[in-house]
């Protein structure tokens, strides 16, 4: 479709110089030369035509798409909602693959695990990330029918995908990422436990155990489990389930990996049983998905509906902007589906059947700052609850006002939401919190749910280039407080936080905290409160000091089940050399 034509007056958008580099880097188009030839504008309008375009083959629609993507335009230039990175890159391009998720089926049948590595790297190549459950494939050392030889086991197979991944750069967009994951009752399951246990390794997977109830309730009962052979479905052996836990918690206190994910729980909240068992989630471990499918994400930025003195109170949140902002931003995501085209007709076949959205939020930690509310505080933990089911609601409001327009999603009559008559939807799910590493690099917030690293430091951004960063909700509280001046913005960079200096007022020390200054719980509790109303999953990192100890991991991890969290993932200061993925680098 050609792109509509760039109103006249559009104005320029305003960016950030962070946001010039990243943009210059990975987002606008380059000529084979390398030259890049677009503008940010031409960019943010490419985009917002070519989604806006999609709605011209809605006859029910009420929205005309040149109006369309005014608003989208201005929706995303104001930087209170972005699409996730391969919808900024492609839209309206000639790769035009524009979701981040996806996950892929291993079977165990070395066609299959061939396959997959291929269209991982088909999917890598478009900016997507892949997840897989390698639980399908046979133990190491069991018998291999057609050779009479052994099976080499998912360990080593796990080494390929890793280094096809390695190989694919991406031209031109950005390094694969991808998400590993075993059921804790296969029998190679303590290789998987270890498998990055020397820094470096697996360098292109984030590892995650895939744990059951049934596990959980040995863990608890002390008692011992049940290995099982994925091609035989016999019992080959038993562990102590305490015993395993204990290893994980160790080796995720050394490295932080492996993660863990829920498994069961995962599957109750599956909209679509129907088409079968969720196996796997993407890589930072937010959108659980089935065999096949993709999901694309945007992220609503929180720190936009603060206002200031609105129906007469101090500081509130904007809830009718945000009901704004919701509605338009799922009509976008829908489109986004549309307009997408797929690496394989398998996935555009199930993406087509289910129609998942992941609309999320970011900016979380700014709109704290502007509210004056401490992150590690139980206000902060019960507004979470009460912002993020007002975004679920009114995310499924829009989805089915779409629905009435467009038509429900094609397996909405086998769903869950059909089966309790709750409909009829346009989306299988509708709500995620992604990690937006780059969109809040972007957007120049706070990314997704997370507290601030730090309130002033050097940011590496991607290669070499270094550039300092003031959180300027923090800087604008100084200066109301008459305690800004150059020297102590560098002070404060050398540590990040302002917990020690007492010399700074006791009001700012209280509300700027950072994630280092916040107690391991807050962040779980936070976590969980997000989770209650997000369909699908929470990207969040558990940061500890360095000095934490493994009981205190055993408590997150349990604790994260206990809360109804659907996986977590921890990060103790200084125990990797270099972090994988989602640290902001914008890779
Ligand atoms: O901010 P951005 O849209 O770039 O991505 P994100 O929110 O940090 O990550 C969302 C998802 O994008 C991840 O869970 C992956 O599925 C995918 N991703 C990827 O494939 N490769 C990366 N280098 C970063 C993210």
């Amino acid at each position: 479709m050609p792109e509509l034509k760039m109103p006249a007056n559009l104005p320029d958008p305003i960016i950030n110089e962070n946001a010039k580099i990243v943009l210059q880097r990975r987002y606008q188009r380059k000529d084979t030369e390398g030259v890049v030839y677009e503008t940010v504008k031409e960019m943010f309008w490419r985009v917002a035509s070519a989604i806006a375009q999609e709605e011209g083959k809605y006859k029910e629609s009420s929205v005309k798409p040149a109006a369309l993507a005014r608003e989208f335009y201005d929706l995303m230039t104001s930087y209170r909602f972005l699409p996730n990175s391969p919808t900024l890159m492609n839209a309206g391009t000639d790769i035009g693959q524009l979701a981040a998720c996806f996950v892929l089926p291993v079977a165990d049948d070395i066609e299959g695990i061939f396959d997959a590595v291929k269209h991982a790297a088909m999917i890598h190549k478009s900016g997507g990330g892949t997840g897989f459950s390698f639980s399908r494939l046979r133990a190491k050392d069991s018998v291999v029918g057609s050779t009479g030889g052994v099976a080499s086991g998912p360990l080593s197979f796990l080494r390929i995908f890793n280094c096809a991944t390695e190989q694919i750069k991406q031209g031109g967009t950005r390094r694969g990422a991808n998400m590993g994951i075993l059921r804790v009752d296969h029998p190679d399951i303590m290789e998987f436990i270890k498998a990055k246990e020397r820094d470096g390794e697996l360098n292109n997977f984030n590892l995650s155990i895939g744990l059951t109830e049934q596990f959980m309730q040995a863990v608890n009962d002390r008692a011992e489990y049940d290995l099982v052979a994925p091609n035989t479905g016999k019992t080959v052996g038993t562990l102590n389930a305490r015993e395993v836990f204990n290893i994980l918690v160790q080796k995720a206190w050394e490295s932080g990996d492996p993660g863990i994910v829920f498994l069961d729980r995962i599957n109750r909240d599956n909209p679509t049983p129907s088409l079968g068992e969720i196996e796997s989630t993407n890589p930072c471990g937010e959108q659980p998905l089935l065999p096949y499918e993709a999901c694309n994400l945007g992220s609503i930025n929180l720190g936009k509906c603060f206002a200031k003195g609105k129906n007469g109170k101090d500081s509130e949140i904007d809830w009718d902007e945000l009901k704004r902002i919701i509605h338009l931003s799922v009509r976008f995501l829908d489109n986004v589906i549309d307009a997408s085209v797929y690496p394989l007709d398998q996935i555009t076949e199930m993406v087509g059947k289910n129609r998942k959205i992941g609309l999320g939020v970011m900016g979380w930690a700014d709109l704290l700052y502007q509210l004056k509310v401490p992150y590690n505080s139980q206000t902060a933990v019960d507004l979470a609850e009460r912002v993020m089911k007002y975004v679920q609601a009114e995310a499924r409001s829009a989805s089915k006002q779409l629905a009435k327009e467009r038509g429900e999603f094609p397996t909405y009559a086998e769903s869950t939401f059909g089966k309790a008559n709750l409909g009829p939807y346009r989306n299988a799910t509708t709500t995620t919190i992604a990690p937006t590493g780059t969109l809040s690099i972007i957007a120049g917030c706070s990314s997704g749910v997370e507290p601030l690293f730090a309130l002033s430091f050097v940011r590496n951004v991607m290669d070499n280039d270094k550039l300092v960063e003031t959180n300027p909700f923090f800087e604008a509280a100084l200066k109301e407080a008459d305690a800004y001046s150059g020297k102590l913005m560098e002070e404060i960079a050398k540590v990040g936080s302002i917990r020690k200096m007492d010399h700074l007022p006791e009001h700012l020390r209280h509300v700027f905290v950072t994630s280092m200054d916040i107690e391991p719980i807050w962040h779980l509790k936070m976590q969980a409160a997000f989770q209650k109303f997000t369909d699908n999953a929470v990207s969040k990192t558990v940061n500890l000091p360095n000095s934490a100890t493994k009981e205190d991991i055993w408590d997150i991890y349990w604790k994260a089940y206990e809360y109804g969290c659907k996986g977590v993932t921890v990060y103790r200061d200084g125990s990797k050399t270099s972090q994988v993925l989602c640290t902001g680098d914008g890779d």
